[in-house]
């Protein structure tokens, strides 16, 4: 059932890569499931990619070449920690950029009209009164961002397979922030991935359905991609459940609920995403269509990384990319979904992602510590 799930979410990714995001919010919300529903009763999401019954595909990591990653990675835990190096890079590489205030939005944020001008996930336009319930159910926080401490190094740990076998995890431990994304399993995977997350970042479907941080300080992340994403988010803060009717608009079976104090709960500005999607990668402005918004959407793992370099000084990445060497690894750390067949076109459709991030690796801003963006430790 599991493997289904995913391989619809998958399908749905696939979808989403190939035609052009087009996020119009209502009728998006009909023709995805219903389109879900009518491929998987018509077959077609039997396809040859899908019928390879993933078994596990557990490729020896090469020791040496785990040697290397640990070594690189205990010399970036040892350098001097540089205050702010991650985002001074960010910004020389995309001078139009403007830094943004906060990065999380609060009851007693200055919410500008420029948060309003698009909707989801690059803002919140017509929907000041589902923004303005939400916060008023979120304690404000004290101002533990900014009232700037010691220089903070940061790791955001990805989900891909590339991680697993490197066994990072006491590694990773020992970042000042860790931040996990979406449903990212720490309990069965601790030795490649550690067991600490201080910050988890997810949209509703992509939650973890069995909690399993258990760290006393985590903060989570939730990021609108669309309008019924603030119902849900409202159902948990407030401890009831979400309503049959929002159900049918999410592709995916959501959490019923996160064990998380509410005190907790960031919600991530869309400005994050706004500026990655429009500075970072410059991607079109969304426009409004006869049909609906068109846009292009940045990953949830690139709208992670630009709000580390607001969060942290220096910014590490642990489970992008991938390792050409060895293609007959997994899709993600946690499952045995193969890479092979995604592999040419999430090569191809995350191009413009990839390419940027290289370029901010090579460049340094950000540390690839396990080198399936651009490895500075392997051997070539
Ligand atoms: C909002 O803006 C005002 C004036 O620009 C400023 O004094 C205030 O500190 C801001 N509030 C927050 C939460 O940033
Ligand atoms: C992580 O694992 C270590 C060693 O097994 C344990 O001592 C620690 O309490 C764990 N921490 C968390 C947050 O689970
Ligand atoms: C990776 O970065 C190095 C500089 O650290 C650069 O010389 C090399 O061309 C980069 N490789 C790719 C594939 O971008």
């Amino acid at each position: 059932m599991r493997s289904a799930e995913i391989q619809v979410q998958l399908f749905i990714v696939r979808l989403r890569k190939v035609m052009p995001v087009c996020h119009l919010l209502s009728m998006r919300r009909f023709i995805v499931p219903l389109m879900v529903v009518g491929l998987i009763s018509t077959g077609i999401l039997k396809l040859p990619m899908f019928n390879t019954n993933p078994k596990p595909v557990m490729m020896p990591v090469d020791p040496s070449h785990r040697e290397r990653v640990h070594a690189y990675v205990r010399s970036v835990l040892t350098q001097e920690c540089r205050p702010s190096f991650a985002r001074k890079m960010i910004e020389g590489m995309c001078s139009s950029s403007v830094p943004i205030a906060e990065p999380f939005l609060q009851k007693n944020s200055n919410l500008t009209e420029k948060i309003f001008e698009y909707p989801p996930p690059f803002g919140f336009h017509n929907l000041q009164h589902k923004l303005q319930d939400i916060l008023d159910l979120i304690p404000i926080s004290s101002s533990e961002n900014t009232g700037r401490r010691d220089c903070r190094r940061c790791v955001v740990v990805g989900n891909g397979g590339i991680l697993r076998g490197l066994e990072l995890g006491s590694y990773l431990n020992q970042f000042d922030v860790i931040l996990r994304l979406n449903s990212g399993p720490v309990r069965d995977f601790s030795r490649d991935v550690g067991n600490r997350t201080t910050i988890r970042m997810s949209y509703p479907e992509g939650s973890p359905k069995i909690w399993e941080d258990v760290d006393a300080q985590l903060q989570f992340v939730a990021v609108i991609y669309k309008a019924v994403d603030f119902n849900w988010l409202h159902a948990m803060l407030s401890g009831t459940t979400v309503s049959l009717w929002d159900k049918l608009f999410f592709w995916q079976k959501v959490p019923s609920s996160i064990p998380v104090d509410p005190s907790k709960f960031h919600i991530l500005n869309p400005a994050i995403i706004r500026e990655a999607a429009l500075d970072l990668l410059h991607y079109p402005k969304p426009k409004l269509q006869q049909w609906g918004w068109d846009q292009n959407v940045p990953t949830l793992g690139l709208s992670a990384v630009n709000l580390a370099t607001y969060l942290c000084d220096e910014v590490s990445l642990a489970g992008f990319g991938y390792n050409l060497m060895q293609k007959e690894t997994s899709l993600h750390y946690y499952d045995n979904l193969p890479m092979t067949a995604m592999l040419k076109e999430a090569m191809h459709n995350v191009d413009h992602e990839t390419m940027f991030l290289r370029r901010l690796v090579s460049a340094g801003g950000v540390l690839d510590l396990t080198g399936g963006v651009n490895c500075s430790f392997c051997s070539t």
